[in-house]
């Protein structure tokens, strides 16, 4: 057995000597957060830019999510999917009012890549076929399913390791990104599903044209194929709406949330059309701790105070701040993305701007396109914070 070291011995951001050390790390210790802001055990302050990958969704340790959380799990810590629940029921609730008309059923997972593979697996069984349509750039998981329906050739390859994932690999057509005429001619009746993320995070923020998403619902359309949003990192009021979708006015048959939707608890949900949802009864489908009690009593707190406190508008608004302010900026070519999911691109690698910005006590987060520095803050950014952040990028490109 490894000996542990003790976390004093070690290099902040170096992994424990027991973990698998599969995580790039910050030299970051955080002990406390609120909002938008973070402290080390120095006490030293940090702006998070970056809100813990875009989970920090109504800030870190919102008052009401945390006391959610307390009042369930004094009251009953966990029961399965063996019993329903009220609390179980309100979010249902919730989720019906706030997501788009049409995809009232709901699953309850527990991460992004199962409420990915649940879509996928509700587009097998619903059109009997197995192939999917996938957009270059965009990331639906780590499990051998959603690594085969990436768009980011290096994460198809930890798929092609196995036989399994090479079987899955054998299935997956790739899209050149927001190329509607690709998409068209590559869904035909052979297609289960199109899996796209309407703005793509790991690819920077990179956001698809609405005439990109009304061709792929054409397209799913004339096939008979499932279109699916993963808005794992995209949905939950980031973008300037509840989803995607009904930012851009296109409604998929399947859409999956996760991240931010429990405010800092693990939960996935796959959202899912009657016409899709239709064929599926009990034991289809399954899972021990999705729609668990607590966490569900932390998202329908956190998704009530995102709808009370008018956050989604709250990131359009912050967005036109951002944009205005950044676009100005030396160094900075363009501003991508929508809301509070954007990608700065920048006339230099990300990586040094990034280590700055740290060293200045503000995170932001990296992505697949050297040049791109991410943000994905809190809804909660003050517009004193979204200033401190321009003002210290100027310092730091200039
Ligand atoms: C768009 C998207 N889909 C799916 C996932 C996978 O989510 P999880 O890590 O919760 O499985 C991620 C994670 O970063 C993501 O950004």
């Amino acid at each position: 057995m490894l000996k542990d070291t003790g976390h004093k011995a070690r290099a902040a951001g170096s992994p424990h000597p027991n973990e698998l050390p599969v995580f790039g790390r910050l030299p970051l210790e955080p002990v406390r957060g609120r909002a938008s802001e973070l402290w080390d055990a120095a006490g030293r302050r940090f702006l998070d830019m970056y809100g813990g990958h875009a989970v920090a969704l109504t800030g870190h340790c919102h008052p009401e999510v945390v006391a959610a959380i307390c009042a369930q799990a004094d009251a009953l810590l966990f029961y399965s999917n063996a019993v329903p629940l009220v609390v179980r029921d309100r979010l249902f609730t919730l989720l019906a009012e706030l997501a788009p008309r049409g995809l009232d059923r709901v699953f309850l997972v527990n991460s992004g890549a199962e409420a990915n593979e649940a879509a996928r697996s509700l587009a097998r069984r619903t059109t009997g076929r197995a192939r999917v349509v996938t957009v270059e750039g965009g990331f639906h998981g780590r499990s051998l399913a959603t690594l085969a329906v990436s768009g980011i050739a290096h994460y198809r390859e930890l798929a092609a390791t196995s036989e399994a994932g090479r079987a899955l690999l054998g299935m997956t057509a790739v899209c050149p990104f927001d190329d509607a005429a690709a998409l068209s001619r590559l869904v035909d009746d052979t297609i289960a599903a199109v899996i796209v993320e309407p703005v793509q995070g790991l690819a920077g923020a990179r956001d698809c044209s609405p005439a990109f998403l009304r061709a792929a619902r054409r397209a799913c359309d004339l096939a008979g194929a499932v279109l699916v949003f993963d808005e794992v990192q995209c949905g939950c009021g980031r973008t300037g709406a509840f989803t995607a979708a009904q930012a851009y006015g296109v409604l998929p048959d399947v859409l999956t949330l996760a991240k931010g939707i429990a405010g800092g608890l693990p939960m996935g949900a796959a959202l899912i059309a009657e016409h899709v949802a239709e064929g599926i009864g009990s034991g289809d489908m399954g899972t021990t701790f999705g729609g668990g009690p607590v966490p569900c009593a932390a998202a329908v707190a956190n998704l009530e105070v995102l709808r009370d406190e008018g956050l989604a508008d709250r990131a359009g608004a912050l967005e036109r701040r951002l944009r205005d302010a950044l676009v100005t900026l030396p160094g900075v070519i363009r501003v991508q993305g929508r809301g509070l999911l954007l990608g700065v691109v920048l006339d230099r690698p990300a990586k040094p701007v990034q280590q700055a910005l740290f060293e200045r006590g503000v995170l932001v987060g990296s992505a697949e396109d050297p040049r791109v520095l991410r943000l994905l803050p809190p809804l909660v950014l003050t517009e004193a914070e979204a200033d401190e952040f321009v003002q210290v990028l100027k310092e730091v490109l200039s």
